[in-house]
This record gives C-alpha cells, structure tokens and sequence, in this order.
C-alpha cells in the first residue's frame, strides 16, 4: 500500500475545544482529537500531522509547504470557513485533495455560518458529527487518496 501523510488543519478558537461552548462543541480537546486521528491513521497505514493556528495566515502559509510532503487536507477552518477567499484560494493552489471537516452542522446554525468557501475547493464535507467529522473526513480522504492512486 502506498504510503500517505495527510495534513490535519485546525482553524481559530478550536485550540479550546473541551471549554468552548460544550453545549455546541463537546467536551473533547483539541488534544485528545489529535490522539483519536494519529491513531485512526496506523490503523489505516497513514501518518497524520496536526496544526492549530488562530491565525489566517499561517494556515495559508501551512497549505503552500504541504505540497512537498502531504498527499492531502483535512481542514477544520473554523469561522475562516464562512469568510476566507485567500483559505480556498490557498487550498486550490497546491491542488491537493482537500475534505472539509466541521464538529457542529453548520447548516442546523446562524446563516452566516451556512456558507462555505472551502467547499466549492473540497472533495467533499463532513458536519454535525462532533469528534467522529474527524475521524469520518480522514477515513474518506484516505479511501478517496487509495482509488485515485491505483485507476
Ligand atoms: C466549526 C463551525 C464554525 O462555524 C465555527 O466558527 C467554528 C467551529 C465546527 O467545527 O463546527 O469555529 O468549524
């Protein structure tokens, strides 16, 4: 099986899941996510490597240096998701397959959050399924990685 380094973005104020709105977000941290991803990943013979950044620009400046070393994306982008052209606009630069995750189904919330920039550059999106989004976007960006390498 090929080998496969995915890329994990976290965008802003995830850094405080577990304290952040629990009703919404849940009580799981940041940190035990990216246990529950390293692991999903050996099991799927992958590697995951896992950024949070509150800031926009070192999520760009992430997604132009994952071109060397990532097959592809799973973003969180947080409220980037519903406001940064330049996060799309980054994601379809390097041309890597991205998956959009979200914890909340940010359909079922206010408007602002139901439109997404990062979709339309995305393979595909998970949302409403709090920690398992994670696991879920990771799981069919892999799968999604295995069918395109061997057609
Ligand atoms: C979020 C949804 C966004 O609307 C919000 O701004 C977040 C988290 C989610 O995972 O449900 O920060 O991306």
């Amino acid at each position: 099986m090929i080998p496969l380094n995915i890329l994990v973005l976290h965008g802003p104020n995830l850094n405080l899941l577990g304290h952040r709105e629990p009703n919404i977000y849940g009580s799981t941290t940041l940190e035990d996510i990216n246990s529950l991803l390293f692991e999903e990943a050996l099991g799927l013979q992958a590697k995951v490597s896992c950024l949070q950044s509150n800031s926009e620009g070192a999520l760009i400046d992430a997604i132009h240096q994952a071109k060397e070393n990532y097959q592809g994306i799973v973003i969180n982008a947080g409220a980037y998701t519903h406001t940064s052209i330049a996060l799309a606009d980054a994601l379809l630069a390097v041309e890597l397959p991205v998956v959009e995750v979200h914890l909340s189904n940010i359909y079922r919330r206010e408007t602002f959050r139901h439109k997404s920039y990062i979709a339309p550059v995305a393979i595909g999106q998970i949302s409403g399924f709090g920690t398992e989004s994670y696991r879920l976007g990771l799981q069919a960006l892999i799968h999604y990685l295995r069918q395109h390498s061997s057609s």
